[in-house]
């Protein structure tokens, strides 16, 4: 049993219609993410959430480990089925991240940005991730699962070594904060969005606005290549327009970026 994240004490004070009526909470389980895709794939209903206090096999993004000891982080996994076209599937986790990005604000006073694609930072330092997996019916979105790790009561030397330096909320703080009036705020501002998404309001101006990476120049691993350039938008679908040295437009959906010569590419594996 999580003492702080209890279903009992998360639903008593939600103000929620649909996101964390259906709750599961895990002292540990092998990755929230995992049993939020088992949960879409059994007919759970939208809005359904995982929340664990520690995972044996926290999943990052490109197939890399999470880490999270027991008590410091908030590690949940959300279940949404929205009535978009798959290539518009980007919006859940932009909605997600900027509901993120407020509930941080609120709850700690910590002013945070989106590193390309899906990183939350604080200055150059990683403060939590989110892993998107989306499943189809056929051409129709079935199911997006975003999961969230976001370090709150971490102290960050008792991470492995990592190639993306990592902070926290104690970090930037000082003090202890409530991983229940984080998650209460985070799943409201969810609902929130998600609410106005289901009536056809994109999220993608405002996600751009909070972008840390446009402007800078930046090197790019893909899984094909190296690109490197400057960082000059962003199109509605998350992808990243690099303009490079010879002047040609790129157009990046997947990758990691690098800023000035320093790597920052989420990762938390060494
Ligand atoms: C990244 O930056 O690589 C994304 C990290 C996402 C981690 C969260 S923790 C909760 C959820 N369950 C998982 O296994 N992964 C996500």
């Amino acid at each position: 049993m999580i003492k702080d994240l209890t279903r009992e004490r998360i639903q008593a004070g939600l103000k929620t219609h649909l996101v964390g009526r259906y709750l599961e909470a895990y002292t540990e389980i092998p990755s929230t993410n995992s049993r939020a895709v088992e949960l879409a794939r059994s007919g759970a209903q939208d809005g359904a959430v995982v929340v664990a206090d520690t995972q044996s096999a926290g999943r990052g993004r490109l197939g890399r480990r999470w880490f999270a000891p027991p008590g410091t982080s908030l590690l949940i996994s959300l279940v949404l089925r929205p009535e978009l076209e798959p290539g518009q599937a980007p919006r859940v986790t932009m909605l997600c991240s900027l509901a993120a990005l407020e509930a941080i604000r609120q709850v700690s006073g910590v002013e945070s940005q989106i590193k390309w694609p899906n990183d939350l930072v604080v200055g150059d330092r990683k403060l939590g991730g989110v892993l998107t997996e989306l499943g189809l019916s056929g051409t129709s979105v079935d199911y997006v699962v975003v999961g969230m790790g976001i370090n709150v009561n971490l102290e960050v030397e008792s991470l492995p070594e990592v190639m993306t330096p990592p902070t926290s909320l104690l970090a930037e703080t000082g003090r202890p904060l409530s991983r229940l009036a984080l998650l209460q705020a985070l799943l409201e501002g969810v609902e929130a969005r998600y609410l106005r998404l289901q009536s056809g309001w994109s999220p993608h101006a405002e996600w751009r606005q909070h972008l840390a990476t446009l402007g800078q120049s930046v090197q790019i691993g893909t899984p094909e290549e190296i690109i490197t350039g400057q960082a000059v938008d962003v199109d509605a679908d998350g992808a990243l327009l690099v303009l490079t040295p010879e002047g040609a437009r790129r157009r990046v959906l997947v990758g990691d970026v690098t800023l000035r010569g320093q790597r920052l590419d989420g990762a938390t594996s060494p």
